[in-house]
């Protein structure tokens, strides 16, 4: 199976593919959002360092962040990985490049999820995640069948502290000066594609299963 990164902007629905691609694919998914929100929850150095930047919307120093992919890289055990949410950064995005080299592995494709910034606004503010499992819905689009209940296993249902409006605008406005340009990046690197993510999450799966066929 083909290397991934899932990349583009808050709300594209990188964290919803990567969820398909783990149940019905069986890959190893790398979620930098994720392992920084348990390293937040378990109150860990990092965590602590990491926080002030999440809850304004920033991004988490490339040193830190690599450290941590470093470490995660190493519990692979041969499974094919998505990368989500990383890299973010052409600095996170070079240090990839030699951490995979030196695994003897690569990227095999980057697909960038293409969505309007009205609809990503509309994702993230409706947006609730399980406390428990991590499960996300969104209270439109993919709401739970019990109002603020988990469908996968009974837990609460919150609202991200990073998902209102103030700290949304900050989060789209570090995207696009940050890690927009890195499709440039992945455009010379030679494995680019890019899918229209604001269909269906349905449609928008078909699609990547088509590409790492
Ligand atoms: P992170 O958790 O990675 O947040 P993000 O990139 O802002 O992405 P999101 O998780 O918000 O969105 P998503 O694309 O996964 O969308 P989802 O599938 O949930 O990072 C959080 C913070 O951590 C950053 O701000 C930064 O501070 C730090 N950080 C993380 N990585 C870092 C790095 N590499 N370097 C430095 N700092 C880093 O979908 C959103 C909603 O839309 C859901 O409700 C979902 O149900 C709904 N939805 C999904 N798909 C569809 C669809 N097709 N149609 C309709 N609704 C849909």
């Amino acid at each position: 199976m083909k290397n991934l990164v899932l990349f583009g902007p808050p709300g594209a629905g990188k964290g919803t593919q990567s969820a398909l691609l783990v149940k019905q694919c069986n890959y190893f998914q790398i979620s930098t959002g994720d392992l920084l929100r348990s390293a937040i929850k378990e109150k860990t150095k990092l965590g602590m360092e990491a926080q002030s930047y999440m809850d304004k919307g920033a991004l988490v120093p490339d040193d830190l962040v690599i450290n941590l992919v470093d470490e995660v890289l190493s519990k692979l055990n041969g499974k094919s990985f998505i990368l989500d949410g990383f890299p973010r950064t052409k600095a996170q995005a070079i240090a990839l490049d030699q951490l995979l080299l030196n695994r003897k592995l690569k990227i095999d494709l980057a697909v960038f999820l293409e969505v309007e910034n009205k609809k990503l606004v509309m994702r993230l503010s409706g947006r609730r995640v399980c406390q428990t499992c991590g499960a996300v819905f969104h209270i439109q689009n993919m709401p739970p069948s019990v109002s603020g209940v988990c469908d996968n296993c009974g837990g609460l249902l919150v609202q991200r502290p990073d998902d209102v409006e103030n700290v949304i605008e900050e989060r789209l406005r570090t995207y696009a000066a940050n890690t927009a340009p890195l499709r440039d990046f992945f455009k010379e690197s030679g494995v680019y594609v890019e899918i229209k993510g604001d269909n269906s999450a349905e449609l928008v799966f078909g699609k990547i299963l088509e590409l790492i066929k």
